[in-house]
């Protein structure tokens, strides 16, 4: 499977999210490939990875650089300030989805960044399966709908890139009234697209800055932990 974490909002937990996810598949044996977009690299950092290394805006160049390994089915190729030069930005947005039909990883993920809409889209081109990360704030919501929207007509016009896709409501805690309204809000809007749940949890939080993936830390049975073994099983089965 190729799944794109997308938002269109900063800061709402596609990160965590995709470094999870990669986590959980690779505890079920999948050969799991997780490609950074961020010129930040947050996901190979918080993935316990040198970000430095060459990595994904190498790939995107032509050059075959190798996935770090942090475990026997989990590797990464880092982010890093060369996705925003200038050639970069001049690829087709297919040129990430050539560049990775030779790897042979059984799940490849990538963590898209915030703000960057051709280094998003590389990723949501490159993708059978998109998750939209959302949290309660208006800017997520409409960021949201600018994904549905890219992908909607991406698929309307037979264009490659991403099938399918959910709406992953984040970090939500349930005490909250805004985050209570959200799933209401969302189904109103975007009544034909599945809602997924990750809700706030210390530990997934913890694994980034203890730079490990989560199924490897001791809280692998954490709540947050069974959240994203929903949205696995959401991407497996539908
Ligand atoms: N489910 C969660 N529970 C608790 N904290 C979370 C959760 N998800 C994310 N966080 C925290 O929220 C912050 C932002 O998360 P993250 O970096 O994953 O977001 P992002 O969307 O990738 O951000 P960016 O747009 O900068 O790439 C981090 O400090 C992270 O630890
Ligand atoms: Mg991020």
């Amino acid at each position: 499977m190729k799944v794109a974490v997308a938002a269109g909002k900063g800061g709402v937990g596609k990160t965590t999210i995709a470094c999870g996810i990669a986590s959980v598949l690779a505890a079920q044996g999948q050969r799991v490939l997780l490609i950074d977009l961020d010129p930040q690299s947050n996901a190979a950092w918080g993935l316990g990875a040198d970000p430095t290394q060459p990595g994904t805006a190498e790939l995107l160049l032509g050059e075959r650089p190798v996935p770090i390994a942090l475990s026997d089915n989990l590797s990464v190729l880092p982010g890093g300030p060369g996705l925003k030069g200038h050639e970069v930005m001049r690829l087709d947005p297919e040129a990430l989805a050539d560049a990775v039909a030779t790897f042979d990883h059984t799940a490849i993920i990538f963590d898209c960044p915030p703000g960057l809409d051709h280094l998003e889209r590389f990723g949501l081109v490159a993708a059978e399966m998109a998750l939209i990360v959302v949290d309660a704030h208006p800017f997520a919501i409409q960021g949201a709908a600018r994904v549905i929207e890219t992908l909607s007509a991406r698929r309307q016009k037979n264009r490659p890139g991403a099938q399918r896709w959910s709406l992953v409501m984040s970090r939500v805690d349930l005490r909250r009234t805004l985050d209570k309204d959200l799933d209401a809000a969302l189904n109103a809007m975007f009544p034909e697209i599945d809602r997924l749940l990750i809700r706030q949890d210390v530990a997934l939080a913890l694994a980034t800055t203890e730079r490990t993936p989560v199924m490897q830390t001791t809280s692998h049975t954490s709540r947050g932990v069974a959240d994203l073994q929903g949205v696995v099983g959401w991407l497996q089965n539908g």
